[in-house]
């Protein structure tokens, strides 16, 4: 197992639109483990491995409060979303210590393969429906400032950019 390094908004390679699994194999499960760990460090509710600079179709979530129902998407599709809309306050490993409100469909539907490469369907709605449409969201790389206004968005890149600065200045 090992914690792999998160990219940090405005990384440019965050916005690299990542290629499908082509298959489950030993490699990708130790991706997942490893996707699962540093989610799990780090106290995200949601990874997607574009994150992590690997560029394939895979997401890991577990918005469990125990932290112990790892759910794994490889090569997600949606199928179907509601009509109706909620608005919710996200946040993302990313873009850490900024939280902002997206308006993302209410409820989802989404077919994908699991870890063993069984495909099922996901139907979600509330917090898990925003965090698999987050998600996605990276495969095709789109962060979720992207949904903010430029004034906004530009005050975080700013923001992100300095911490950086102080960070390896330290
Ligand atoms: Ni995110």
């Amino acid at each position: 197992m090992a914690l792999l390094p998160i990219l940090y908004y405005p990384d440019s390679r965050l916005h690299t639109v990542a290629k499908p699994v082509r298959q489950v194999d030993a490699r990708i499960r130790q991706l997942i483990v490893d996707m699962l760990e540093t989610m799990y460090e780090a106290s995200g509710i949601g990874l997607a491995a574009t994150q992590v600079d690997v560029h394939e179709r895979v997401i890991v979530i577990d918005e469990s409060e125990e932290r112990n129902k790892p759910l794994v998407l490889i090569n997600p599709e949606l199928t179907w979303s509601s009509p109706d809309l909620q608005v919710s306050d996200e946040g993302c490993l990313s873009v850490p210590g900024i939280y902002d409100e997206v308006e993302r469909a209410a409820a989802v539907k989404v077919s994908a393969l699991d870890a063993e490469g069984h495909s099922r369907v996901i139907e979600a709605e509330g917090i898990l429906a925003v965090c698999i449409q987050h998600e996605m969201d990276h495969l095709l790389g789109k962060v979720f400032v992207e949904y903010l206004s430029p004034l906004k968005r530009n005050r975080i890149k700013t923001k992100m950019l300095k911490t950086r600065r102080d960070t390896e200045r330290a």
